[in-house]
């Protein structure tokens, strides 16, 4: 069994990035600038937030964190978005979900324009990444490719199922892993709550992605030997030894999956730091006009 380390591998690409904004800087050109919008006090949104903006600050970047109280209304934070689509030192920007109630999510992310759009939210954006054209990849799944890639884990002809559909990691997942690409070519089997006998589908499976929000929910009886584990979850679970009261753990039961995999995610430590650096490699994009030009 081997650890993907994704708190190493971030560090490994930050200090990659930070070179080429030194390199930027000794020419005179913009320093690369990422805005966050940041409604409400939702405990794990603000640490989510405040790490993405440590982050800019750790490779060179310049940030603007724009924090707003819940109470806004959805016209006042769309005037916002607008703002920052028309600011030409912010190269991208984030609006940092969930939103509250009042807020339409779906105006919310189309607003935003699919240049800035670092998260890769926009469905221009998705549309572009599933016809495999030049686009912001959404961070998560992009943060997976480059774990498999640099840790030489082979995708092409692999059966790999993804647990979980949603629009930011489930399916673009598996849309990602099934093209043809450095880091695809698998078969793709993509599972949801309405699966049928889902221990079924994931003793098949080379490759298990984990999204679906569960504590624990993958257990070792659900795989088979040699699996590559990517634990995508990041659930706070009661803990009353813990000085904040919670510790954090993945979608997959580590103690008895560990044991039968070739590779697997921890959590803390794998796929969330990957996340982070993903954002970061999508601001330099735009910062350079990488991908729209
Ligand atoms: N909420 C949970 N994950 C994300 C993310 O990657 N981006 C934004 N904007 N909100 C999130």
């Amino acid at each position: 069994m081997n650890i993907l380390d994704g708190k190493a591998l971030s560090e490994t690409i930050k200090q990659e990035i930070a070179v080429q904004v030194a390199e930027i800087k000794a020419a005179g050109g913009k320093i690369p600038h990422l805005a966050a919008v940041l409604v409400g006090n939702d405990p794990a949104s603000q640490s989510y937030v405040k790490s993405k903006v440590r982050s800019c600050e750790q490779v060179g970047f310049n940030s603007t964190l724009i924090r707003q109280d819940d109470s806004i209304t959805e016209e006042a934070l769309l005037a916002i978005i607008d703002d920052l689509n028309e600011d030409p030192y912010v190269d991208g920007f984030i609006v940092q979900l969930p939103l509250p109630k009042h807020i339409d999510e779906e105006k919310v992310t189309l607003r935003i324009d699919p240049k800035k759009d670092v998260d890769g939210f926009h469905p221009i954006n998705f549309g572009r990444m599933a016809q495999g054209l030049a686009c912001y990849l959404p961070a998560t799944p992009y943060g997976i490719l480059q774990m498999l890639e640099r840790n030489g884990i082979e995708t092409s002809g692999k059966h790999c199922v993804v647990v979980g559909r949603s629009n930011i990691v489930g399916t673009p997942m598996s849309i990602l892993l099934s093209r043809k690409a450095k880091v695809g070519n698998c078969t793709v089997t993509l599972t949801h709550s309405r699966t049928r006998d889902l221990a079924a589908e994931t003793q098949r499976a080379d490759i298990i992605v984990a999204a679906i929000g569960i504590p624990g929910f993958i257990s070792g009886d659900m795989v088979k030997e040699g699996v590559v584990i990517i634990d995508v979850g990041i659930n706070r679970v009661e803990d009353a030894s813990r000085k904040r009261g919670y510790r954090l753990v993945g979608d997959v039961d580590f103690e008895s999956v560990a044991p039968k995999s070739s590779f697997i995610t921890p959590v803390p430590g794998g796929v969330g730091p990957m996340t982070v650096t993903s954002l970061l490699l999508n601001t330099l994009k735009a910062s350079k006009k990488e991908v729209y030009g």
